[in-house]
């Protein structure tokens, strides 16, 4: 077997803008698999799993039984796809707000969430009251959520501003790897057991902007302009006590 082929080159046919929603969530996904390993045959959510790629990627990759949960992407839409992956037996569809997820309590063994925890989980107690509960004790929770290395300042802040022009508001769901680890903060019932800057940034971002999407090519242009140097990929693993 030829070391040098990486488990994610595989996965090439998926890098499109057909799949990809941001920033290639399955690199992201295949470097915290390979800093935190999930057992086979594990139950494992994943949240905000949009068009399918991560949902593909971790019942192939760490043959686990996945309950692929979305809000925008609809439940028939993704079981259409599972279908067609070959999938539809170890991938389950569900269309679910993660605001009022609608599991049994203490049911997974993990919950992984690639490039969306942003979007809903950035206020106090979120973690602790939404997610939490529907860990097994001993659990774990997987987080890659975009973010900040150091927040830009004067006219690269307007420029940052500029790029969310559509939402301004959603500035505010991109912070620094501080910031997470101090909103989570501590618990008796949990501990926070990695963060860390995801060493795949540049990979993720790159087939993003190749990947001919829209949004792909307006993102390209603000790297171009430095915006980059701003943002990181920021790594969580928590753990259920
Ligand atoms: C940028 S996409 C990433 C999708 C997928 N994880 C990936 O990386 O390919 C973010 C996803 O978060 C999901 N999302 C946003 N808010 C959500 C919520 N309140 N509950 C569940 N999913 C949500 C959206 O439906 C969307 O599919």
């Amino acid at each position: 077997m030829n070391k040098n082929i990486r488990r994610i080159d595989n996965y090439k046919e998926y890098f499109t803008k057909e799949y990809l929603m941001g920033p290639n969530s399955l690199r992201l996904l295949d470097e915290m698999l390979a800093k935190y390993p999930l057992k086979e045959g594990s139950r494992v959510m994943d949240l905000g799993c949009g068009a399918g790629i991560t949902s593909l990627f971790l019942a192939k990759e760490a043959a686990v039984n996945v309950f692929a949960t979305d809000l925008w992407i609809s439940a028939t839409q993704n079981a259409r796809t599972f279908e067609k992956w070959g999938i539809a037996d170890s991938v389950i569809p569900i269309h679910a707000d993660a605001n009022d997820l609608p599991y049994a309590t203490e049911y997974f063994d993990a919950i992984v969430s690639i490039d969306a925890y942003h979007y809903f989980a950035n206020k106090k107690g979120y973690m602790q009251e939404k997610i939490l509960p529907y860990l097994k004790k001993g659990g774990s929770l997987i987080i890659a959520v975009p973010g900040l290395k150091e927040a830009p300042k004067g006219e690269d802040y307007e420029m940052m501003m500029e790029w969310f022009e559509d939402d301004k508001e959603a500035y505010n769901e991109f912070q620094t790897r501080e910031w997470w680890v101090n909103l989570i903060g501590k618990g008796d019932d949990f501990e926070v057991v990695m963060d860390f800057d995801l060493d795949c940034f540049d990979e993720a971002w790159d087939d993003w902007f190749k990947s001919g999407h829209e949004y792909g090519i307006k993102d390209k242009g603000y790297f171009d302009k430095g915006m980059g140097k701003y943002l990181s990929f920021i790594g969580l693993v928590i753990r259920r006590l």
